[in-house]
């Protein structure tokens, strides 16, 4: 069985993706995870990010591992550990260009494929192009201004400030964000992260 949670930047995928795992008794797996190894291997290699051929040349001879656990996922290359790293400012900034090239896509998917059933996973287009016959679907959705005081909460900036980065992010990511079509749609907006964990395990339940 798989559940794909998709949806914009900052709608608490990842949060929401955990609970539910949690809930359920399986691992959840942060598709985003790997785009951001991607782009750190990239970036510690001195890689021109736009050059997809380097990036994917590179990526095979550093094989990276995506250990997917219900409490959190920990990204690996050989014995180090690259977790923590991985939100770092500088892959914040180059992911987007990363996560645009095909290939990088391909190399992203093809992990996420061999993976062993059951997980929950959750991204931009698990329930699309990655896992289009998942059970359960689901894509979440927010306005930029609650996703904005939502975040503004964690990190106390300018709330207008990051409402405008979160839009230009979901510029960058376009191309990879539209529901499913037999995705259940939940604007969390008026929502709690509880309510939005609850409403998609009754679901998934049914
Ligand atoms: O969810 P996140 O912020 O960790 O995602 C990091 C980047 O990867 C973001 O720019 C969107 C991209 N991404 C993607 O294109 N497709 C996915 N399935 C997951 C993430």
């Amino acid at each position: 069985m798989i559940v794909t949670i998709d949806g914009v930047a900052a709608s608490g995928k990842s949060s929401v993706s955990g609970g539910v795992a949690r809930a359920l008794g399986i691992p959840y797996v942060s598709s985003g995870l790997l785009y951001r190894a991607a782009t750190l291997l990239g970036l510690d290699a001195g890689l021109d990010l736009g050059d997809p051929g380097a990036l994917l040349a590179h990526l095979s001879s550093h094989p990276v591992r995506l250990e997917p656990l219900a409490e959190g996922n920990r990204v690996w290359r050989a014995d180090r550990e690259l977790t923590d790293d991985l939100h770092s400012t500088r892959v914040d900034k180059g992911v987007s260009v990363v996560a645009a090239h095909p290939q990088v896509r391909a190399w992203v998917d093809d992990q996420l494929r061999a993976l062993p059933e059951p997980f929950v996973a959750e991204g931009r287009d698990m329930g699309t192009a990655v896992f289009p016959h998942a059970q359960h679907k689901f894509y979440l959705t927010a306005s930029a201004r609650i996703r904005a005081e939502r975040r503004a909460k964690e990190r106390p900036d300018d709330i207008p400030d990051i409402e405008a980065a979160l839009i230009r992010r979901d510029e960058l990511d376009a191309n990879q964000i539209a529901p499913a079509a037999d995705a259940q749609v939940l604007d969390t907006g008026p929502m709690t992260l509880d309510e939005v964990i609850t409403t998609i395990l009754r679901a998934v339940r049914a």
